[in-house]
C-alpha cells in the first residue's frame, strides 16, 4: 500500500482487537442458499437503503452462506462465473468477514470461510460508533497483483468498481432478507491493513457493516 493510497482521514486512535467470542474454527463450510428465497428484485430495490443502528445478535451461518453468495459467489459452476462482475474476469477483490471470532476470508470457489487472523477486529473497521457492534463487518481488498496484467491508471478504478458491484449485491440481498447494512469508506487503511495481516499488495478499499436492524429486534421481543 503506497501512502497515496493510505491517505484519508484524521489518524485513529491506536485500537487493539477485541479477544474473540465463541469458537473460532480454522475454516467454515458456507450452506448454500435457496436459489428460489428472497423478496422480488424490485421490492429488495424499494426497500435497499443505509442504516447505521444494529443489534449485536448473531447472524445464523445460513444467512452467513446466502449473503456471501449474493456478495460474490460462484453462480456458473461450470465456468466459476460469479455473482459480481469483474474486468478480464480477475476477480482482485478479496472479501474478508469480520466477525466476533475471526477475520476470515472468502473463498468463492469453495464457498467457505478461511481463518486469517484469530482476533475480533471488528473495532478497526472504521471510525464511526457502532463498527464493533454489528455482527459482521465485510472488508473489501484489492488485491494489486492480480491487476498487473491491466494498464496500470485502470487498475484501482476499475477495482473500485468491481468493489461498488459487490457492495451493492450484498445491500440487496440485505433489503431482501430484512437486514440492516451499509456501504463505509471511512476506513484507516494502515490500521485495517495490520489487523487483516495484509500483505503490500493488498489494499483495503470499502467495508460494509450488516447486521440486523435494532428496531426489528425490538419490535420482535413486543
Ligand atoms: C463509496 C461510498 C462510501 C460510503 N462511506 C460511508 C461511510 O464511511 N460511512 C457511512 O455511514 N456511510 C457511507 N456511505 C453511505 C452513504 O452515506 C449513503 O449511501 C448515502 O447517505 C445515501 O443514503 P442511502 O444509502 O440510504 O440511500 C458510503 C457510500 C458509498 C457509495
Amino acid at each position: 500500500m503506497t501512502n497515496m493510497q493510505a491517505l484519508s482521514y484524521e489518524p485513529a486512535p491506536r485500537r487493539a482487537p477485541a479477544r474473540t467470542r465463541g469458537e473460532t474454527p480454522a475454516e467454515i463450510t458456507l450452506p448454500l442458499p435457496d436459489m428460489a428465497g428472497g423478496v422480488p428484485l424490485m421490492k429488495a430495490l424499494a426497500q435497499r437503503a443505509s442504516t447505521r443502528e444494529f443489534s449485536d445478535a448473531p447472524l445464523l451461518p445460513a444467512t452467513l452462506g446466502a449473503l456471501l453468495w449474493a456478495a460474490d459467489g460462484v453462480n456458473r459452476p461450470a465456468k466459476g462465473g460469479r455473482t459480481a462482475p469483474s474486468a478480464h474476469a480477475f476477480y482482485e477483490i478479496d472479501i474478508y468477514a469480520v466477525l466476533p471470532y475471526g477475520v476470515y476470508l472468502y473463498d468463492a470457489p469453495r464457498h467457505r470461510l478461511v481463518l486469517k487472523v484469530p482476533s475480533d477486529a471488528r473495532n478497526l473497521t472504521g471510525y464511526q460508533d457502532f463498527v464493533g457492534e454489528a455482527p459482521l463487518d465485510l472488508v473489501y481488498v484489492v488485491n494489486m497483483s492480480r491487476l498487473l496484467s491491466m494498464p496500470a491508471q485502470q487498475r484501482e478504478i476499475f477495482a473500485a468498481i468491481a468493489a461498488g458491484a459487490i457492495a451493492q449485491n450484498v445491500s440487496l440481498y440485505c433489503a431482501s432478507a430484512g437486514l440492516g447494512c451499509v456501504v463505509r469508506g471511512w476506513i484507516n487503511h494502515r490500521l485495517l491493513g495490520d489487523a487483516l495481516k495484509l500483505n503490500e499488495d493488498e489494499l483495503p478499499i470499502l467495508a460494509q457493516t450488516v447486521g440486523m436492524l435494532a428496531t426489528t429486534l425490538s419490535s420482535l421481543a413486543d
